[in-house]
């Protein structure tokens, strides 16, 4: 990893309360709740390593459309099953898993009925987390699990070893399936954030935004709606920037304000603009984070402004989300979560002028920065 940064950050994240040492505490905290509710040490550790149950029950509802097959009558699982076309004995053993998990929850009659957490498992439920749920219960996560004691002793993604290529190569070579699905994932779960960075970016003195690694573009579209002169260049994988917001592509709302720039950032960046997004990408290997910031500096104009977007595992609501994420990231990038210090001096090494650390958010926090 990195080192601490060399001078001081302007603003930097307040430390939230899950520093390692709260951290500790909350574990301690934890323990102590679990043992006040009756539940013996070795029966916590049995429930965690059956962990794998719990996200593979998740994961079977959202693929099975359980949840949207519940309206807001309480249902049983005989009814279920028929509307489903699935086995009624199964179905109600799966039922019984997940409300263990406050995902259903289930009447005195028998009858199964919504929890918010199930809600959110409706394909079209505001803040509907179905594809997320989906994304990161995807087949390659569970062969990725198993190496993650390989990767702890190399450093390196176990994703080569186990599939023969790159992450995002296998993902769009040999899974077009899951790829669509992570699209629809980022698109999914950048709704709110792209409203939210709306809101925190100042665009006074700017005409022109770059979204480098933007995903299908969300971001950017919240941007260019906000900001009706703005104009706005999407840059992403090519087969990413095929499946566009429709409102960037030929024909959308904000086509004429758009462009699509299929490309490859650790390569080359060949955009101008006064302003450039960097969003939820730096979070692969080191190397490639340099090659996108030196690519970046090598085209920005002087006076530049470079907003890099992060969840940082030193200021997170949730350190159990958090620390998956950065484990999965190991495990399939060879990446991690940044702390405040680790991006901090990337950035530094780069030559971007960093100006500022604040939260846009909960769990976001945005580094401006200006070339010089
Ligand atoms: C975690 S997603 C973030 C997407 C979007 N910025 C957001 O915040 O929702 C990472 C994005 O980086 C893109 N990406 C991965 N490798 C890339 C590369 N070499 N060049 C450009 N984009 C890349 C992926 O296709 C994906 O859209």
């Amino acid at each position: 990893m990195t080192s601490a940064p060399t001078r001081p950050v302007p603003s930097s994240p307040t430390p939230a309360a899950t520093s390692p040492i709260a951290a500790a505490t909350a574990a301690e905290e934890a323990t102590e709740a679990a043992e006040a509710a009756g539940v013996p040490p070795a029966m916590v550790l049995r429930e965690l390593v059956f962990g794998a149950a719990c996200a593979g029950a998740v994961r079977a509802a959202a693929s099975l459309g359980l949840a949207d097959a519940l309206d807001e009558q309480p249902a049983t699982a005989e009814e279920l099953a028929s509307r489903l076309g699935v086995e009624a004995g199964p179905l109600e053993r799966l039922l019984r898993a997940l409300v263990c998990y406050q995902v259903f929850d289930r009447a005195a009659d028998g009858r199964y009925r919504h929890t918010p957490l199930s809600r959110l498992l409706r394909a079209e439920e505001p803040g509907s987390l179905r594809d997320i749920a989906l994304w990161c219960t995807e087949p390659w996560t569970w062969q990725s699990w198993s190496r993650l004691d390989d990767a702890v002793r190399t450093g390196r993604s176990v994703f080569a070893d186990a599939f023969g290529k790159e992450f995002f190569q296998y993902l769009h070579d040999d899974a077009p399936q899951s790829a669509a699905l992570f699209n629809r994932a980022m698109t999914q779960s950048s709704r709110q954030s792209a409203q939210d960075l709306a809101d925190f970016l100042d665009l006074a003195g700017i005409a022109t935004a770059a979204d480098i690694g933007g995903g299908q573009g969300q971001a950017l579209a919240a941007l260019m709606e906000r900001h009706p002169a703005l104009h706005g260049t999407l840059l992403d994988l090519p087969k990413v920037v095929e499946h566009a917001d429709p409102r960037l592509l030929p024909g959308g709302a904000l086509a004429e304000r758009a462009r699509l720039v299929p490309g490859d950032c650790r390569v080359a960046i060949p955009v101008q603009a006064d302003l450039y997004l960097v969003k939820n990408i730096l979070e692969w290997d080191d190397e490639s984070t340099r090659r996108t910031l030196r690519n970046l500096r090598q085209v920005a104009r002087p006076g530049a402004r470079v907003v890099i977007v992060e969840n940082l595992v030193d200021d997170s609501p949730s350190m159990r989300f958090t620390t998956a994420m950065d484990l999965l990231l190991l495990l399939n990038v060879g990446g991690a979560k940044h702390t405040l210090g680790s991006l901090t001096a990337l950035i530094e090494e780069s030559g971007l002028l960093l100006r500022s650390v604040a939260p846009v958010n909960a769990y976001l926090h945005a580094f401006t920065c200006t070339v010089p």
